[in-house]
This record gives structure tokens, sequence and C-alpha cells, in this order.
């Protein structure tokens, strides 16, 4: 560099070529500078071509130097412009900045009740117990027949069961499942099944057309009322708290033989009386019992060896004790500012 004199124009074209050849290829800013310095700093070409106009004739000297000057200044403009920088970028909107911090993404919450299921859940699944699930629709097989409801039982009533048609219906408790699960499976078996349930009720603060429910099954050889009884409070340990206590109370299910309703000791007030647990102390939460003969039969679990235990509790109950909720239509009017709580 700077050995060569120019002096023609075409050789100036020719540097012109070059010089715009070199700062398409700049990368970035090492190259940047080097280039600044061999071309447009004070000892770069382009000065010194203006240098050796003194020593061309008179009349080359203009048209050579006013071509000099031009070649310089566009030089300078387009090595300014930085073209480097913004290439590869050329695709993209040059306004977006990625330095910038995002928009925040609205998110939804779980819903009080899936939680409430989780958390449940949860619970029997570290105890061993599998999950299933079954259909809400069901047939009347399923939801009464096999569950060794007599053929008038007062529960198959219009006023209890939506009937979609003389044999469909939607579910009026998880039971059914028990049966698919046994009819599918052999003993052992533990599970858990979740869903959703519907009753014809009057719909209040306390009840409502629709609830969930967990229906818990277990049936292997010599299963007995002390398992069912461990179980229950097991969970409710983990649940409430530890020092919670469980009442059974016998009660009465045509699935179940003998049945019994369980009470847990109110976490509130511990036992002491309060306007959740209506001052007995106590919160009914379930009801259980030992599978009878005739729904182990139904499920196809035969011999006399098996043994069973199952038990249903609902989850809506639970969450409005949980989160001290008075009013059960809540969790479906799908309200946001009652779900964004949760
Ligand atoms: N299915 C009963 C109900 O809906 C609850 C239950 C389940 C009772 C399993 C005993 C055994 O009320």
């Amino acid at each position: 560099m700077g050995d060569q004199n120019y002096t023609s124009i075409e050789e100036l074209e020719k540097l012109t070529a070059e010089v715009n050849l070199e700062l398409e290829h700049i990368s970035d800013d090492a190259q940047a500078e080097a280039f600044r310095i061999k071309y447009l700093g004070k000892k770069g070409l382009l000065r010194s071509l203006l240098k050796s106009l003194k020593d061309l004739p008179e009349d080359h000297r203009r048209t050579f130097g006013a071509r000099a000057n031009q070649l310089r200044a566009e030089v300078e403009e387009r090595f300014k412009a930085a073209p480097w920088k913004t290439a590869g970028m050329e695709q993209r909107d040059r306004s977006f900045d990625p330095t910038l911090p995002g928009l925040p993404i609205p998110s939804g919450s779980i819903h009080p009740l899936s939680k409430m299921q989780q958390e449940i859940c949860d619970i029997f699944v570290s105890m061993g117990f599998e999950i299933a699930e079954g259909p809400e629709a069901e047939t009347e097989y399923y939801n009464f027949t096999a569950l060794n409801f007599p053929p008038h039982h007062p529960a198959r009533d219009m006023q209890d069961t939506f009937f979609i048609s003389d044999a469909a219906l939607l579910r009026t408790h998880t039971s059914p499942v028990q049966i698919r699960v046994m009819e599918k499976g052999e003993p052992p078996i533990r599970c858990i099944m979740p869903g959703r349930v519907y009753r014809n009720e009057e719909i209040n603060a306390r009840s409502y057309c629709l609830f969930g429910q967990i229906e818990g099954l277990y049936v292997d050889e010599n299963v007995s009322m002390a398992d069912l009884k461990g179980t229950l409070l097991g969970f409710a340990r983990r649940f409430f708290d530890e020092d919670t206590a469980i009442k059974i109370r016998p009660s009465f299910f045509p699935f179940t033989e003998p049945s019994i309703e369980i009470d847990i000791k109110c976490f509130l007030c511990k036992g002491e009386g309060c306007s959740v647990c209506k001052h007995s102390g106590w919160l009914e939460v379930l009801g259980a019992g030992m599978v009878h003969p005739n729904v182990l039969a139904a499920g196809g679990v035969v011999g006399d060896k098996y043994t069973g235990f199952a038990f249903g509790l609902g989850i809506d109950r639970l969450a409005l004790l949980k989160y001290g909720i008075d009013d059960i239509r809540l969790f479906y009017e799908n309200d946001m500012r009652f779900l964004r709580q949760f």
C-alpha cells in the first residue's frame, strides 16, 4: 500500500471497486479498524491520492482530483453507516430490542377443586394406591345393579338421578368404577378413582347438582376393617394434621357390609366446637365399609380368600372445610375474582 502511485482515472476506478469490495466484507470491529487505517486514516490510501495531485499535469489534475475527492467522500459515508453491525439483522425487524424486559404473560391458576383432588390423590398414591378412572355417563347396571342396589331402591329414583335414557344416566357416585376396575384386574387391587358425579338435588350453599368424589378400593387376601381404619387415619393425619382423630359410626350402603361413616376431629377448633363443625367438634367426611360379597362377585372376584374395603369421599366438602368457604356454588361459577385467590 502507498507504494503504488495512482495517476489515471482507470486506476482510480479499479481502486474504487476494490475498496467497495473490501468494505462489503467487513464483518467485525477489528476488520473495520484495519479498513479505516488502510484507507481513511491520516496516512490512508485515499488521503495520499490527493497528495500526488501536485505531480499531475494541470488539465488532468482537475478531473482526477474531483474523482478522488468523490471516492473518499463516498467511502467515508458508507463506512460511517457501519453495515457490518446490522448485517444478519437485515431480515429482522430492526426496531426489535432484545434487551427490553418481556411483557408479562397472563397465567391462570389451578382450580381449587383440582388442587384438592391432586393433593388427596398424592397422599393415597404415596401409600401404594393406583389411579383409575371411569365414564361420567354410566349405565344403570354399573351405577346401581352391580353395586347391589335392590331393583326398587329409592336412590334409583328420578329425584336423585339424571337419566339420559332408560338404561343410561349420569353417575351418581364414583363407586361404579370399583366394578370396572375389578372386571379388568386381579387382586391385589389398590386403586383410587377420582371424578365428577351428578345428583338431581336442590342447588343451595351446601349442595350442588354435581361434585367431585374420590373412591378408594383395596381387595386382597385378609383385608379387614382394621386396614380400612389404619388407611383412613393415615390419610387424615397427612391431609389435616398429625394429631387429628377419626370417629367411626355405623351406617348403611348397599355395596358395603358392614358400612361405616367416618368423622374427623374438627381441624379448626380441635374438637372444641365451632360454627364449621356445627359445635359438635367433628366433621363428616366420608362413607366406607367392607366390600359386599355381591359386589365382589359382580366385579368377577371369585373365591372366599378375597375381601376388600372401599371408601368414597367428597372433594368439594373437603375443599369447603380446608379453605373456609361457605358456599359450594362458588366452585362452579368461575368468577375470576374467586378463582384468582388459589
Ligand atoms: N358411594 C358412596 C356415596 O356416594 C360413598 C361410599 C363409597 C360408601 C364406597 C362406601 C364405600 O355416598
